[in-house]
């Protein structure tokens, strides 16, 4: 164990699969296939993939280079490398925080799947009214919640190369090889095809009556940016932290594309194996295709359970394989969240001279998420009369009606758009781009100088203002607002990028 020292990884292939396994989670999941058949199938993929290429893959690049040349975690890595801007970094920390509070409870119910499938393989598969009642039950809830924290401790104590890359070493390959099973037997399912068609062909969702209304544009690139920057694990502090422990010896723009293709592979193949099964199963079943549930918790938990009960004993094999493969998958995030706090924690130890006991450190930070969590799962997505709409009086569309949604809104709705656009504004406009650019330099002997510089001045600031304008409107329920906001934003960005004394690279 990596006791008063920071550690690192032992190899480049380890620090790969643990920067996969924090992109590929719960988001790729449920969250890939669904928004990408709604908004558009294929052409979202091609949105998608445009801004995975010159917004994800220029931040991920920024992110791993801003880790590896400050050698710390993101508040103090702000702080070495701005002078502005240096409180950003409590966003890319406080947004990890946020996150584990409800990743750590949809972890908890894999725990649960995982359980009750195994048992039905002898007893009876159980069928979605079991998601009504563990959403109903704060104690088992609770229960799961504490169990899967416990799993993330162990893993989070061992330190980088003892624990993360250690666990990722060989939960990687694992959750490959089962999404592989998963999606033969999904594909096989008869009616499976209209699942591929709802998620590949445009239009085809409101055609065949899965949607009832086409959305708009600043909803489809909200949508595609906000899961991307989600997937990818960008502007949460996780991949400054993973690339401080990395050697000056690795390519960080190769890494950077080999973490982004996985994470976009493994979404794609997610799609293959729910989407077909979760539809196949609704038409066999004579469920109208408007009302099955093909994203977010329900998906997950609800009409995947109804597809492996269907299947009679042999169901619950499958079913306790593809909640493995997704517990597997919400392990390797909510680690790389986890140590965002425990690195922050130690590097300020550090600072003051003082030794850090990473058991100790971990311990508390897992504590104090779990605390917080425990609300979570008692709300039970709304269930159970304590959401904040219910306490505080007021509903505001979509993000107050449960504790899940109203943390998100702040972690992945808020936080991380802001935050992502000022790391841009810092790098392209107060730093230049060559400040990071000679980090990413070392190990690397191409040139992607003009690309990054263009991606990361130009293009990264004014789709994040959609992004953000995009999600803010979502959250409020109205397209005109979030168009006023864009324009709002992107008039303040100018204007600060206009502020004297700041860099204009030629
Ligand atoms: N990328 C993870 C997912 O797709 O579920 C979630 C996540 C992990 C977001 C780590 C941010 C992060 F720092």
């Amino acid at each position: 164990m990596e006791n008063n020292e920071r550690g690192s990884w032992g190899s480049n292939i380890g620090f790969l699969l643990a920067a996969i396994g924090s992109a590929v989670g719960l988001g790729n999941i449920w969250g890939f296939p669904y928004k990408m058949g709604k908004s558009g199938g294929f052409v979202f993929l091609l949105v998608y993939l445009a801004l995975a290429v010159f917004v994800g893959f220029a931040i991920m690049c920024s992110e791993l280079a801003l880790g590896r040349k400050t050698g710390s975690g993101p508040i103090l890595a702000y702080k070495n490398y701005t002078k502005r801007f240096a409180s950003v970094g409590w966003l890319a920390v406080a947004a990890p925080f946020l996150i584990m509070t409800f990743y750590s409870v949809l972890g908890g119910y894999c725990i649960y799947y995982v359980i009750t499938n195994f048992i039905g393989i002898f007893k009876g598969v159980p069928d979605s009214s079991s998601f009504g009642a563990i959403l109903t039950n704060p104690w088992i809830s609770i229960g799961v919640l504490l169990l899967f924290m416990v799993i993330c401790f162990l893993i989070n104590r061992g330190g980088i190369s003892g624990g993360i890359e250690k666990f990722n070493k060989v939960g990687m390959p694992a959750l490959f090889v089962m999404l592989v099973i998963i999606i033969i037997r999904a594909l096989t399912l008869p009616n499976a095809v209209e699942g591929l068609k709802f998620m590949f062909i445009p239009g085809y969702a409101i055609k065949a009556g899965f949607i009832s209304e086409s959305p708009s544009v600043l909803s489809v690139l909200a949508t595609a940016g906000g899961q991307m920057f989600f997937s990818l694990s960008l502007a949460m502090g996780a991949m400054i932290t993973y690339g401080s422990y990395l050697s000056k010896e690795e390519n960080l723009p190769q890494n950077s594309l080999v973490i982004v293709v996985f994470d976009t592979l493994v979404a794609l193949m997610a799609g293959l194996a729910v989407i077909p099964a979760a539809v196949a199963n609704g038409i066999n079943n004579g469920i109208p295709v408007g009302e099955i549930k093909l994203g977010g918790p329900n998906l997950l938990f609800a009409t995947l359970q109804d597809v492996f009960h269907n299947m009679g004993a042999i169901g619950g094999l499958f079913g306790t394989i593809f909640y493995i493969l997704v517990l597997i998958a919400a392990v390797s995030s909510a680690i790389s969240l986890i140590e965002v706090i425990v690195t922050m924690i130690i590097d300020g130890n550090t600072l003051k001279g003082k030794s850090s006991d990473r058991s100790m450190i971990t311990v508390i930070v897992c504590a104090i998420i779990t605390a917080i969590a425990c609300l979570v799962a008692a709300d039970g997505l709304g269930s159970n009369g304590i959401a904040p709409a219910q306490l505080f009086g007021v509903e505001v569309a979509g993000w107050n009606d449960c504790w899940l949604d109203f943390f998100d809104c702040w972690s992945e709705g808020l936080a991380m758009p802001i935050g992502a656009m000022i790391m841009a504004l810092i790098i392209g406009w107060e730093k230049g781009s060559e400040s990071i650019y000679e980090e990413i330099r070392i190990g690397y002997e191409g040139d992607i100088h003009r690309f990054y510089r263009i991606c990361i001045k130009y293009i990264v600031p004014i789709v994040m203002c959609f992004i953000s304008a995009g999600s803010i409107a979502d959250y409020f329920g109205s397209q005109a607002v979030g168009y006023a906001i864009a324009i709002g934003l992107l008039v303040v960005y100018w204007a600060m990028c206009r502020a004297s004394g700041w860099v204009d690279e030629k």
